[in-house]
């Protein structure tokens, strides 16, 4: 292709114009941060959601089953979780537009911008200012992981003042003092609002894991070390929702909470670390688009995290976190709920070693199935445009999506609304629908009908013209390379099944 490009705006639109993601409630101007899966979006992120769900509790050398927990639990879950005390953020106001943002988004915001500058003045030979501006860029965000990671509030609203960091509505540096602020939604349950309890919102879907840990362990006769692994919804009152669906107040995690001897977090942190990564690779992700990032500082349940990070097109951000997670939570909420969480490990006795019961050790792999969504799409989304033999120009709007995820397989179009072709068309669609997701289509000159397929990500169409009349074939069409070729009718459920199985 002479020109491709991938621009996170256009992304945004075609999602909208081909039923992938609508903002929520847009008949009422919509609600920030909220969106909802369109008829082809849908079935992307279930084909993500259960090439995760089978990744880890079937295709995994590890044994690691699956539950389901309620979305509501008991209060004090998060007490004893620590949410409730600790699962905030620093925020800063400004006293003139009264716009309230993350302390990391300010600054990180501003770093970007003196990047952008930088950009532009090396392009326009100023090689010593664009130094200068990535220098001050890169000193800012350094002072800045260290003031977090001490917590040093003072420290960053300092900074923030003598870079004379500024509001990007008032355009004026008056801040308030920089606050913490929870997360964590919550609502009444029960009848009367008077006689009702608080609950919470989970803002993780981690801890239906935790305190299912004993039923699954011994209803289930599990050995460690195992895993239980998770897919659902998690709700966070994020205060700056930017991006898309990339930070979203309401999203959905695939966790999975893998159950280890104390002692062994390093090595098993490692394990999950490379085959997380390992797995993302697996589904299609260039390896050169994703790197790992240590967390500085770390969230008050862990000794040790990181992030997988990707190249999205607005910049590297979090993908997915590993988390040694120690045995805080659960012993967190033995303490809490009063009741012992303890594995009796025989293969430790049988060692010879001093001890049988303990309370595990726990590695989590937690990824936003949302984030890995737009990963896939980012990645998917082509705008092409080349010339033509005769010298005249053409182009596509192509979403290349793996075939394996891609929401739609196979598209049948009959050349033609008669002639029996429709008849023979839909034969072949009743053969295949058991096994793919086929789309039908007689509407449209072919060319349209086959622009419309990429569009919507659609890997294979057949077209049944007078030709499969007479000798059995069809034309297969290949969406990333346009290739066309003739094959025998009877091969199209196996060839395509190959592909996308
Ligand atoms: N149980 C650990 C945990 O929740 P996290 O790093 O806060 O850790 C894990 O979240 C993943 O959930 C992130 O890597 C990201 O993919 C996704 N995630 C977190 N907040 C999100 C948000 N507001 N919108 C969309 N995805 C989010």
């Amino acid at each position: 292709m002479a020109n491709e490009t991938n621009n996170f705006a256009e992304i945004i639109s075609h999602c909208k114009e081909y039923g992938y993601i609508f903002q929520s409630s847009e008949l009422y101007d919509g609600l920030a941060a909220v969106y909802d899966y369109g008829q082809m979006g849908a079935q992307l992120k279930k084909n993500l959601r259960d090439a995760w769900w089978k990744s880890m509790t079937q295709l995994n050398e590890n044994s690691i089953v699956g539950i389901d927990a309620a979305i509501f639990m008991h209060p004090t879950v998060w007490k004893a979780s620590g949410h409730v005390d600790s699962f905030s953020d620093p925020m800063i106001d400004n006293k003139d537009s009264n716009k309230r943002y993350r302390v990391d988004h300010l600054i990180e915001g501003f770093a970007e911008e003196l990047l952008a500058i930088s950009k532009e003045q090396l392009a326009i030979g100023n090689v010593q200012l664009a130094e200068e501006k990535e220098k001050l860029a890169n000193d800012v965000l350094a002072k800045m992981d260290l003031l977090i990671a001490a917590t040093d509030y003072a420290g960053l609203k300092m900074l923030i003042e003598e870079n004379k960091i500024k509001c990007g509505i008032s355009k004026t540096c008056n801040w308030t003092e920089i606050r913490e602020f929870n997360l964590m939604f919550n609502t009444k349950i029960g009848a009367l609002a008077e006689e009702a309890d608080t609950i919470y919102l989970r803002p993780e879907t981690a801890q239906g894991i935790f305190v299912n840990f004993l039923n699954v362990q011994k209803s289930g006769r599990m050995k460690i070390p195992f895993g239980i692994a998770q897919t659902g919804k998690a709700f966070r009152n994020e205060i700056v929702a930017r991006q898309f669906i990339f930070r979203m107040r309401e999203f959905e995690q695939m966790e999975m909470q893998f159950f280890i001897r104390p002692g062994t977090q390093k090595e098993w942190y490692n394990y999950w670390k490379d085959e997380r990564k390992k797995w993302h690779e697996s589904i299609g992700i260039p390896a050169e688009k994703l790197r790992f990032h240590d967390h500085v500082k770390l969230a008050h349940y862990a000794d040790a995290a990181l992030d997988i990070e990707f190249e999205f097109p607005f910049g590297w951000k979090e993908l997915e976190g590993i988390h040694s997670r120690t045995d805080f939570d659960l012993t967190q909420h033995a303490t809490f709920s009063k009741k012992k969480i303890q594995y009796f490990d025989n293969d430790l006795n049988e060692e010879g070693k001093p001890y049988g019961n303990y309370t595990p050790y726990v590695l989590e792999t937690s990824v936003g199935l949302d984030r890995l969504f737009l990963t896939v799409l980012s990645l998917a989304y082509q705008n092409e445009n080349w010339k033509k033999e005769d010298g005249t120009d053409d182009s596509r709007v192509v979403l290349k999506i793996p075939a394996k995820l891609a929401p739609t397989k196979l598209a049948i179009l009959p050349l033609l609304k008669k002639d029996g072709l429709p008849e023979i068309a839909k034969e072949l669609l009743e053969s295949c629908k058991q096994s793919f997701h086929c789309f039908y289509e007689e509407k449209d000159a072919i060319g349209k009908r086959y622009r419309r397929m990429d569009a919507i990500g659609t890997p294979f169409c057949v077209t049944i013209d007078h030709q499969t009349k007479e000798d059995n074939t069809v034309t297969i069409r290949y969406r990333d390379d346009m290739r066309q070729e003739r094959i025998a009718l009877n091969d199209v459920k196996s060839l395509v099944d190959s592909l996308v199985n």
